[in-house]
C-alpha cells in the first residue's frame, strides 16, 4: 500500500488509475479502524478496482471540550490492517494540508445538519460537510462508503453530494457490531469494564422500541419508554431516542414511508449512538 499525505500525490495516483481505465473506490476513515471501518474497505474492495482509505482526524468536527485531544491514534495498527486488507492507497494529509492558512470556506446541510446530532454537537456537521465534500474533490473517486453507524452523517453526506453535484456516489454500509449487539466503534475504548457490560441495552432497546411501533404504539409513547429503559440499565443520560422518517429525519408520522429509531446517550466518558431499521 502507498501512503500519500498531500493532495498532488493522491492524485497523481488517481489519475495513472484513470488512464488504466480502473474504477476507483474512497474509504473515508479517523483512524483507530475496527472491523467496522473494514467492512467498508473490504465492500470498496469487492466493487472497486482501486481503493483509497483516508485517516485524517478532522478538528472542524470536534466542539469545544470534545474529544479531539484524546481521540484514539492506532496509526500504525491502521496501516498493518489496510495492508492486510489490500487497500492499494492511503491519503493521510495533514491539518495543513487540509485547511492551509486563509482556509475560509464551509459547506454546511442545513435542516438535515442542524436537528437529532446537529441539535447537540453545534458545528459537527458542518465539519463533516466540509471536510468530505474535499476528500471527495480530492479524490475524485466514482464510490464512497460510508458506514450505516452514523446514520444522520449518512444522510447529510448524501444531500451534499447531491446538492453540490458531486459525482462520486455515496453508499451505505451497514453497522457492524459485537455479538451482544453494541455496534463497533472507535469511542468503545473509553468504556470501563463495567460499562461494557450496560452498553449493548442501547442497541437492545432501540430493537423493542422498533418493534413497538411497527406493532401500532404511538412513536412519541415508544421513545419515552425506550429512553427509560436506558436509562434504568445504567446510562447517565439520553440525548434523544427519536423514532424519524429515513429520509427527512423528521418525526415518524407516516407509518407507509420507512422509518428508522436513532439514539445518542451517554455512558461515562463515551457518548455512544446507534440506529435501527423500523
Ligand atoms: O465517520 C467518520 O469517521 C468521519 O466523520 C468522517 C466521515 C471520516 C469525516 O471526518
Amino acid at each position: 500500500m502507498d501512503i500519500v499525505g498531500n493532495v498532488d500525490e493522491l492524485r497523481k495516483h488517481v489519475y495513472d488509475w484513470r488512464g488504466q481505465s480502473l474504477s476507483v473506490g474512497l474509504v473515508p476513515t479517523m483512524g483507530a479502524l475496527h472491523d467496522g471501518h473494514m467492512a467498508l474497505a473490504r465492500r470498496s474492495l469487492e466493487t472497486t478496482e482501486r481503493t483509497i482509505a483516508t485517516l485524517f482526524i478532522n478538528p472542524r468536527q470536534f466542539g469545544q471540550g470534545e474529544d479531539l485531544d484524546s481521540y484514539p491514534r492506532t496509526e500504525e495498527e491502521d496501516v498493518e490492517k489496510l495492508t492486510g486488507a489490500g487497500v492499494h492507497l492511503l491519503f493521510a494529509p495533514t491539518a495543513q494540508e487540509m485547511y492551509p492558512n486563509g482556509f475560509s470556506t464551509g459547506v454546511a446541510v442545513s435542516g438535515l445538519g442542524d436537528i437529532l446530532e446537529g441539535a447537540f454537537r453545534p458545528g459537527f456537521f458542518d465539519g463533516v460537510a466540509t471536510v468530505v465534500c474535499k476528500l471527495l474533490n480530492q479524490a475524485a473517486a466514482d464510490i464512497a462508503f460510508f458506514g450505516e453507524k452514523d446514520f444522520q452523517q449518512l444522510r447529510v453526506i448524501r444531500t451534499m453530494a447531491r446538492d453540490l453535484n458531486i459525482p462520486t456516489r455515496i453508499e451505505g454500509v451497514a453497522t457492524v457490531r459485537e455479538s451482544d449487539g453494541l455496534a463497533l466503534s472507535s469511542r468503545n475504548v473509553y468504556l470501563s469494564a463495567e460499562e461494557r457490560q450496560v452498553a449493548p441495552a442501547l442497541y437492545q432497546t432501540i430493537c423493542d422500541v422498533a418493534t413497538k411501533v411497527k406493532a401500532g404504539a404511538p412513536p412519541a409513547e415508544a421513545e419515552a419508554w425506550g429512553s427509560a429503559q436506558i436509562l434504568a440499565a445504567g446510562f447517565a443520560s439520553v440525548d434523544y431516542l427519536s423514532v424519524v422518517d429515513s429520509q427527512t429525519l423528521e418525526p415518524y408520522v407516516d407509518a407507509s414511508r420507512s422509518g428508522r429509531v436513532l439514539v445518542a446517550a451517554q455512558l461515562g466518558r463515551a457518548r455512544l449512538i446507534d440506529n435501527v431499521a423500523l
